[in-house]
């Protein structure tokens, strides 16, 4: 197995999974702050107050990035330590510590690639509605604008937001996640808001950026599989795909919301300015589809899993069930399907971005590790796993797709959101008894597959 010559390797953090001293040096208070301590919402009663305390070892952690050989480290920059209100004042020490990270990274050779938005967003937004307020994407807008002019020197490449999926339809529909609504209406907006703050972030990267800068966005994707051959079932698949997948990249790459989740979210009432049973002639607002469709210099891809889609017409979750999963599945029952990526891959080239470069920037599995009393971690299963993944994502090369480089979730162990510290995804195990970090089995084989480009 050989990847290109200029195959990028790298590994994935987000701020609030990994940094802790979320009262240190100014930073405000996140969504995810309140709503790790609102009793019952995160598994174990687990908060990101500590995490890994990668903002006190940022050094070190940086320095066994190089050990293990990465080429680029995928980070996120907490909104609320640069704009602790979330806008107005800004808080320099926030962007020292990011300044300070991006300039130890270039020393050791790591590219640097920043996310804009991985879910932190200040608390004091979020009073004011937060991503149901349309004046967030503006607010956003700032913030990103400020973080360009601040770190822009030594970061070239941008994602501005971060699975937009999940900070909608988990935060504001599901409940699962910050800031915990059910509410599918308040869903649909915040949707439209995160990807006009995207679109209103790239406006504002195009008149700062140099030339070899680059911004681009992070979706999360999952392949919609129908449960039989059934023509209701192929339909249920195809709606499921709609919620997932189409109504983010559909936007992002032919400027429009897919019709049948339009007439779908219409006609329950959940699209802006509608009440139940009526479309929405007048939205979106005229001009948001322009800024949302704008060109980007990349796309960033998180693959974890497929999904089963049943119809089923008396759910009200788009007339459908998902089903369990028929094979082999991660710690965290997640089933594992590799050739699934490679399918996704290929669709996605197709469909939308049509030879624009693509990274895959997350892929990995929370996995039963065993620290054993030498202090390895033997993580066969987790080295099965990136080894089947990354040949799909080399096949979907052979089959043409623009792929240029592969970021493995996580770097570290950490604070897997509702499920708390429970599932661990790091190539390296974090003792968080002792914030000691040990690489597992997987790190030794993935410093291996870098140096080689390949197994
Ligand atoms: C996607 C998210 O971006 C990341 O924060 C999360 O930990 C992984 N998936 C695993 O669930």
């Amino acid at each position: 197995m050989r990847f290109p010559a200029d195959f990028l390797w790298g590994a994935a953090t987000a701020a609030y999974q990994v940094e802790g001293a979320v009262r240190e040096d100014g930073r405000g208070e996140s969504i995810w702050d309140r709503f790790a301590h609102t009793p019952g919402k995160v598994a174990g009663g687990d908060t990101g107050d500590v995490a890994c305390d990668h903002y006190h070892r940022w050094a070190e952690d940086v320095d066994l990035m190089a050990d293990l050989g990465l080429q680029a480290y995928r980070f996120s920059i907490a909104w609320p330590r640069l704009f602790p209100e979330g806008a107005g004042r800004p808080n320099s020490r926030g962007f020292d510590f990011y300044k300070r990270l991006v300039e130890r990274l270039r020393a050791r050779s790591i590219k640097p690639v920043a996310t804009l938005y991985h879910w932190d967003l200040p608390q004091a937004l979020q009073e004011a509605g937060g991503w149901v307020n349309r004046d967030t994407a503006y607010r956003f807008q700032e913030y990103a604008a400020a973080a360009l002019r601040e770190l822009g020197d030594g970061v070239d490449d941008w994602t501005t937001i971060n699975e937009p999926w999940c900070a909608a339809f988990l935060g504001h529909a599901l409940g699962q996640h910050a800031p915990g609504l059910t509410d599918w209406p308040a869903a649909v907006r915040a949707s439209h808001h995160l990807l006009l703050a995207h679109g209103l972030a790239v406006q504002a990267f195009r008149d700062l950026m140099r030339r070899d800068q680059r911004v681009g966005i992070t979706l999360n994707m999952t392949v919609a599989e129908p449960a039989g051959d059934s023509e209701a079932d192929r339909a249920a698949a195809r709606r499921y795909d709609g919620f997932f997948n189409r109504w983010f990249a559909d936007p992002l790459f032919l400027g429009r919301y897919p019709e049948d989740m339009l007439a779908w979210y219409g006609a329950a009432g959940a699209l802006p300015g509608t009440a139940a049973g009526a479309g929405a002639p007048d939205w979106p607002p005229p001009g948001d589809m322009a800024l949302i469709s704008a060109p980007i210099d990349f796309f960033g891809l998180n693959y974890y899993t497929r999904t089963i889609c049943q119809d089923d017409p008396h759910s009200p979750f788009f007339g459908l069930r998902t089903l369990p999963p028929r094979g082999p599945v991660t710690d965290q029952g997640w089933e594992i399907v590799p050739g699934c990526l490679r399918d996704l891959l290929v669709r996605i080239q197709r469909d939308w971005t049509r030879g624009l470069p693509v990274y895959i920037h997350e892929n990995g599995a929370a996995m039963r590790d065993v620290l054993t009393e030498d202090g390895r971690v033997h993580d066969t299963d987790r080295i099965a796993f990136l080894r089947d993944h990354l040949e799909a994502a080399g096949q979907a090369i052979a089959d043409g797709v623009n792929l240029r480089g592969y970021f493995v979730w996580s770097l570290l162990d950490n604070f897997e959101w509702a499920w708390g510290y429970a599932k661990r995804f790091g190539i390296v195990y974090v003792d968080y008894a002792t914030q000691r970090r040990l690489p597992k089995d997987s790190a030794f084989w993935y410093r291996e597959v870098i140096r080689q480009n390949g197994w």
